[in-house]
């Protein structure tokens, strides 16, 4: 059967805002960050505390924490390396999500690194995270398809993801990176990774919607019992070390969905697409989202 709840995890304002082109100036980033929590979101993926050259998007990390003090959400960041956690914790970030990839292409691309060397680099990370108290979520990107080596075999998704979870990984999230993933894709990853002593409570998904196939993976998702879906709002997003990957599951289409299935969210749908909307008008452009446009039009 379907869960009774699922929890968002909102990451409009790290995965979407570092593959804009324009820099967005680090008060709209606050304030948008601010309108999400007051639209009922629980966590928001802040930023990243990455090297200010590999994604100059999110380069006003710094500036941007202390602006959202007193916001009532959870409001983890990315940390790819030890000097990444440093300056998390020098401003009390209590969350962290270190990003590992299913293949070696993207490892490169996305950490100069092999996937080994990238699980070594984390292995610090991620031990000092937990002895400070910090919440550590795993992302683990290409897990269906990468865009340079095309289909993702499962055995080797099962094999990083476990290594992620072996770090001390509270959470793994399980990235379709590119957007090809289709539902039974999805629903044979679950089983391997449960046979394989994974346990499902502990998986996130996150689809991007490259295909239009985001809402039916994540619907193969909850089927499998999965409660964590990650999306962005306004379907803002994507990532700009691999090619062809656009924008997440909007988070509106997600809230749509799961309210009409009965699942509660806590999310204020109404609330949530004027704040995408808000934003798009900053952007300058109008969001993919089909339940924004659908909204907004009325
Ligand atoms: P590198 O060049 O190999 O770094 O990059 P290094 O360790 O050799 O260090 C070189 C210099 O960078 C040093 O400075 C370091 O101090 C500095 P120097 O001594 O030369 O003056 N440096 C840093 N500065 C600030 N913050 C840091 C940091 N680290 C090193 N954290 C590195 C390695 C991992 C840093 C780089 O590759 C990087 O920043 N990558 C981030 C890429 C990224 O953010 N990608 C997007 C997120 S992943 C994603 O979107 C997928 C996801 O959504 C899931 C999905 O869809 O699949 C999560
Ligand atoms: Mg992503």
């Amino acid at each position: 059967g379907l869960p009774a709840r699922v929890r968002i995890h909102e990451v409009g304002a790290r995965d979407g805002l570092q593959n804009e082109k324009a820099v967005v100036p680090v008060e709209i980033k606050a304030e948008f960050i601010r309108r999400l929590a007051q639209a009922g979101l629980t966590t928001i993926e802040a930023t990243s505390f990455v090297h200010p050259k590999w994604v100059p998007q999110l380069a006003d990390a710094e500036q941007l924490v202390p602006l959202l003090d007193g916001v009532d959400a959870e409001l983890p960041v990315l940390v790819p390396n030890e000097r990444g956690l440093d300056r998390a914790i020098a401003l009390g970030v209590r969350r962290i999500a270190v990003f590992g990839s299913a293949t070696e292409t993207f490892a490169q691309r996305n950490l100069n690194r092999t996937v080994e060397e990238s699980l070594a680099m984390f292995q610090p990370v991620v031990a000092r995270a937990r002895e400070a108290g910090l919440h550590v979520r795993g992302y683990l990107s290409m897990c269906f398809g990468d865009p340079w080596e095309g289909p993702v075999p499962v055995s080797q998704v099962v094999s990083v993801a476990h290594r992620l979870m072996e770090l001390g990984c509270d959470e793994l999230s399980l990235g379709d990176t590119i957007g090809v993933a289709t539902p039974g894709h999805v629903r044979q990853l679950l089983t391997r990774l449960g046979e394989a002593g994974v346990p499902t409570e502990r998986l996130a998904v996150h689809f991007h919607d490259t295909y239009g196939q985001a809402l039916a993976n994540t619907l193969a998702a909850l089927e499998h019992g999965v409660t964590c879906v990650d999306a962005s709002a306004g379907g803002l997003g994507g990532c700009p070390y691999a090619k062809s990957a656009t924008g997440n599951l909007a988070t509106e289409d997600l809230v749509w969905m799961l309210h009409g299935l009965g699942i509660e969210t806590g999310v204020d749908l109404g609330r949530l697409t004027a704040t995408s909307v808000w934003m798009a008008a900053h952007l300058g452009r109008p969001s993919p989202s089909r339940t924004v446009r659908a909204l907004s039009q009325k």
